[in-house]
Formats: C-alpha cells, structure tokens, sequence
C-alpha cells in the first residue's frame, strides 16, 4: 500500500503542473512499473523488497537534491519508507536464508527478478536526463545510476552469499 501510495502522490504533483498521463496506445510505449511484473510468492515479494528498493533508494536520494522544492519535499517524505522497504526485504530474505530450500528460492527470485531491474534507470545517453540536470531536477546520469545501482545490488545480495546473475 505504501508503493501504491508513492505513485499517487508523484501522479497528483504531475496533475498539479497540468501533466497528465500519455494515453496508452501502440505508438505509446507502456510506462515501467515493477507492478507490471507477476508476483507469484512470499519469497518473491521479500527479494523485490531487497533489489528493487534499493534501486528506489537511489531513484529518491537524487531526487531530494532536486532544485524543483514540491518534487524534493516529495522525495524527503517517501526516504524513510524506502530504507524502510529496503530493510525489511534484507531481514526477510535472510530468514528465508536459513534453510536450504529457502536459500535455493531466494536465488530463484533473484535469478528471475534482478534482470528486469537496471532498465529502471533509464536510457543511457538519455536526452531528458540531460535536460533534468541542467534543470537540477536529476542530478547524475541515467547510466552513473545504474552502475552504482549494480555496485550496490552485489553488495547486497554476495551480503547473503548469494549470487547475482550475470545480465
Ligand atoms: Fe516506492
Ligand atoms: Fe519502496
């Protein structure tokens, strides 16, 4: 409920500017939303709690820099629930760790999920990310990001002598 929540809130500030949505057609590519990836298990949910939260801690930290205030207020409200996340998935995945099987189906969703993950960062050489930065609304590279971002998920999940699946 609160991931729902984030995207309400960013959406309503969208709605304020007078942004709304594009229309979903065939010419209009689907917006990424890790709500658009099936959700199968309990084991599932913890590792996108792990991997795809980590990736919004970084998506948000640029972002409570932003020299846009309403998107940077945004950005500081919505930090503690992403450590939040972001911690929870850690403890839980670890507990699952503790048996073999668990350990074995951790993999499994992180085999599965982890993939999909660096493509939320954007293009690299994007044209809008440019454009936000010389705005001061992002603040690094779509591609910097990502490679943290990739730095950071090895730490975590070698963290819990797992592997992370060569893209
Ligand atoms: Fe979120
Ligand atoms: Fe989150």
């Amino acid at each position: 409920m609160e991931e729902y929540g984030h995207h309400v809130r960013f959406k309503e500030l969208g709605t304020k500017l007078g942004i709304e949505p594009k229309a979903m057609t065939p010419e209009n590519k689907t917006p990424l939303s890790i709500f658009g990836f099936p959700l199968r298990s309990w084991t599932g949910f913890c590792v996108i709690k792990l991997l795809a939260d980590l990736g919004e801690i970084l998506q948000v930290e640029d972002l409570i820099q932003c020299s846009f205030h309403p998107l940077r207020n945004l950005a500081r409200m919505t930090m503690p629930e992403e450590r939040f996340h972001a911690q929870f998935g850690k403890d839980f995945c670890m507990d699952l760790c503790s048996t073999e099987t668990g350990r074995q189906g951790v993999q499994d969703a992180i085999d599965r999920y982890f993939p999909i993950l660096p493509a939320f960062f954007g293009k690299s050489k994007s044209q809008n990310n440019e454009i936000f930065r010389k705005w001061g609304i992002k603040q690094r590279k779509n591609e910097e990001m990502r490679e943290d971002y990739l730095v950071q998920a090895r730490k975590v999940v070698e963290g819990l002598d797992l592997q992370l699946p060569t893209l």
